[in-house]
């Protein structure tokens, strides 16, 4: 499993581990790192909104909602002011891409970067 230290926003605030990307999200209940495809059919999570409850975000592709608790359980992180370091999923040797990946406003709370 790669640990990996990536901005919190802006750019370089996604990782990209074996084609999977990876931000650092903040909604409502706080900031975490979370897998930015939707397991359904891999629909873009980083620009998701939270429900109503704040439980779950719903894929903008089909609304169907994964809960926000268990994305957040995939990815042990701390925060250390703009960065984030981070255990991720996949093989030590996977290719590494850091990028930038715009996130919807709800996944970007207190933030002046927004979608
Ligand atoms: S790809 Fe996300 S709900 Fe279908």
């Amino acid at each position: 499993m790669p640990v990996l230290t990536f901005a919190v926003s802006g750019p370089g605030n996604c990782v990209e581990v074996g084609g999977v990307p990876y931000v650092y999200a903040r909604t409502a209940q706080g900031g975490s790192v979370i897998r930015a495809s939707c397991p359904h059919r891999g629909g873009p999570l980083h620009l998701a909104t939270p429900d109503p409850t704040g439980r779950q975000l719903v894929c903008p592709w089909h609304e169907r909602g994964t809960s926000l608790g268990r994305l957040r359980k995939e990815i042990p992180a701390v925060r250390r002011g703009s960065v984030v370091t981070a255990v991720i999923p996949g093989d030590p040797g996977s290719t590494v891409v850091h990028r930038h990946l715009p996130l919807s406003p709800g996944l970007s709370v207190g933030c002046r970067e927004q979608f």
